[in-house]
């Protein structure tokens, strides 16, 4: 089964750039090169950070642009979203019974659950014990269906520094839930800005470039968050019986394709 995750779109009004560049026009460049060469894909999950400031004209013109993909989508939220803001101009958006951004969809290749991990008012990333209850009970109730988490804060370092301050602060809560059921077959995660892959806890995780700027790899730098203006990228995901596979698209790439 093919799906695509895009991440950390940072919207903001029509006309108005982040770091230099325009995230209105990064996405919808993006969703053009979907439209071309995905159309066929399940859905898109969206793992936060839509709008960089919260603003409700960053979510208008989100809705506006989703108008035109052909591919259907699932959003979550990030620590740059506000989530009353999302939810009044997504007012069809799932959303658990505690009025979080959680869902869970059922597919032919497992369940894909969407976790929100927005604190307001602060960048790291909660999953206070309402939100772990519900994932508790979509997991116990998964059973041995594959389960695919996607959230927005890692739920580890990855050895950017700054960045690991503003990770997910309930780490031991969830890994615990996480390792008790036994059925994640792998994570999703945005905010990191940059391709990162690897394993925690046996269990296989993946991110990506965002869509407008990206976190430069450094791991020196203390204060503050090093940017850069590195390649924008969504991720082709297919979730098969015996295998996970995340390819990589870079949708600004307009070089010709040729036969080696
Ligand atoms: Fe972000």
């Amino acid at each position: 089964m093919k799906i695509l995750q895009i991440s950390d779109t940072h919207l903001v009004a029509p006309g108005e750039e982040v770091y230099g560049l325009d995230p209105m026009a990064r996405l919808t460049s993006c969703f053009d090169d979907i439209n071309e060469q995905h159309p066929d894909a399940e859905f898109v999950v969206f793992t936060g950070d839509l709008a960089h400031r919260g603003g409700e004209r960053a979510y208008h013109l989100l809705a506006e642009l989703l108008g035109r993909l052909k591919v259907p989508a699932y959003l979550l939220i990030g620590n740059h979203d506000d989530r009353g803001r999302f939810q009044a101009a997504f007012s069809g958006a799932p959303r658990d019974p505690n009025g979080f951004v959680q869902f869970a969809i059922g597919t032919p290749a497992g369940r894909c659950i969407g976790l929100d991990t927005n604190e307001p008012n602060v960048h790291y990333g909660r999953l206070c014990r309402q939100r772990l209850d519900w994932l508790d009970a979509q997991l116990r109730d998964a059973a041995d269906e594959p389960v695919y988490l996607f959230m927005h804060h890692p739920p580890f370092e990855v050895g950017l520094k700054e960045m690991d301050t503003i990770a997910l602060k309930d780490k031991g809560a969830f890994a615990d839930i996480v390792a008790a059921r036994n059925n994640v077959r792998h994570i999703f995660v945005g905010h990191l800005h940059r391709s990162v892959s690897g394993s925690w806890h046996n269990i296989p995780f993946s991110n990506l470039p965002g869509t407008n700027h990206q976190v430069a790899l450094d791991f020196v730098t203390e204060d503050g968050v090093p940017g850069s203006k590195e390649p924008p990228a969504y991720a082709v995901v297919f979730l098969e019986p015996a295998s996970t596979l995340v390819h990589l698209r870079n949708f600004t790439d307009r070089t010709a394709t040729f036969m080696l």
